[in-house]
């Protein structure tokens, strides 16, 4: 029944304005309730793949959210429905101050100013960041921007969160915390990410894309144990040439 799905691709291929293939013929269908890793080497397509999550780039067929097609009338909807956290930081944060940014997405969804503040303080404590309100986003260090760049997207409270390297720049403290975070929200999870770590912690599933497309989709167990499929994908050093690059 299609309200299980919260996501469901069919094929779907994108080629970015200069030519370059950044999809080839994905077929995705994402259950509510998930948490599904997106994982590739450079330039797989992961970022692209999340990019049309809530219609910010448009491929060759239309995909649907929670039953509801990626089109321009759905658009708001849409966005309601998906939390996107952009891999760059820098992608998310515009606003004066950090307040204004974490509150950017409840004041358009038109929220009274006391439930602006309430989610406000609540998705900074969340990342950890209760105090910096004030803070000009810009000169935060990429980490701290990579922590409110995920709380302007919790202050939201999206039933799907697609996230992009959540935890590149963070220290491994805020790592643990973010993983421990993630784990708690229950809520259907993509998460593009070359953090193995995160990704065995998190997630239920893997879908391995190689070259804009899927080469491997299952159980997360069995993909991170298939050592041989890992190292096809660059995701993982074979052990004789990690022996042999060492001893030469
Ligand atoms: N704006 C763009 N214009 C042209 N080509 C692009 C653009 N953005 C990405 N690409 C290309 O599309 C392909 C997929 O890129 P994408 O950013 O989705 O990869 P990725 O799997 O997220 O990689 P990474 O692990 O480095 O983040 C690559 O070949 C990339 O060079
Ligand atoms: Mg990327």
């Amino acid at each position: 029944m299609t309200v299980n799905k919260a996501i469901e691709i069919k094929g779907l291929s994108y080629v970015y304005p200069d030519g370059q293939r950044g999809l080839k013929d994905i077929d995705l269908t994402v259950y509510c309730g998930e948490s599904v890793a997106l994982i590739g080497p450079n330039g797989a397509g992961k970022s692209t793949l999340l990019l049309h999550l809530n219609g910010i780039l448009r491929g060759s067929t239309a995909i649907s959210v929670q039953g509801l097609q990626v089109v321009d009338k759905n658009l708001r909807e849409i966005r309601k429905r998906v939390g996107m956290v952009f891999q760059d930081p820098e992608d998310q944060l515009f606003s004066l101050n950090v307040y204004e940014d974490v509150a950017f997405g409840p004041v358009n969804m038109g929220f009274t100013r006391e439930e602006v503040d309430r989610r406000v303080r609540q998705a900074l404590q969340k990342v950890g960041m209760q105090g910096y309100e004030k803070r000009s986003s810009h000169h935060l260090s990429i980490g701290e921007k990579k922590r409110v760049a995920i709380a302007t997207v919790l202050s939201l409270d999206p039933g799907i969160l697609a996230l992009d390297e959540p935890t590149s720049s963070l220290d491994p403290r805020g790592k643990w915390a973010l993983t421990e975070l993630l784990r708690t929200l229950r809520v259907t999870k993509i998460i593009a990410s070359h953090d193995l770590d995160l990704v065995s912690c998190l997630c239920d599933r893997i879908v391995i894309l190689d070259e804009g497309k899927i080469v491997a989709d299952g159980v997360a167990e069995r993909i991170l144990s298939d050592k041989r499929l890992l190292a096809e994908h660059g995701l993982a050093m074979p052990a004789d040439e990690i022996t042999s690059a060492l001893l030469t």
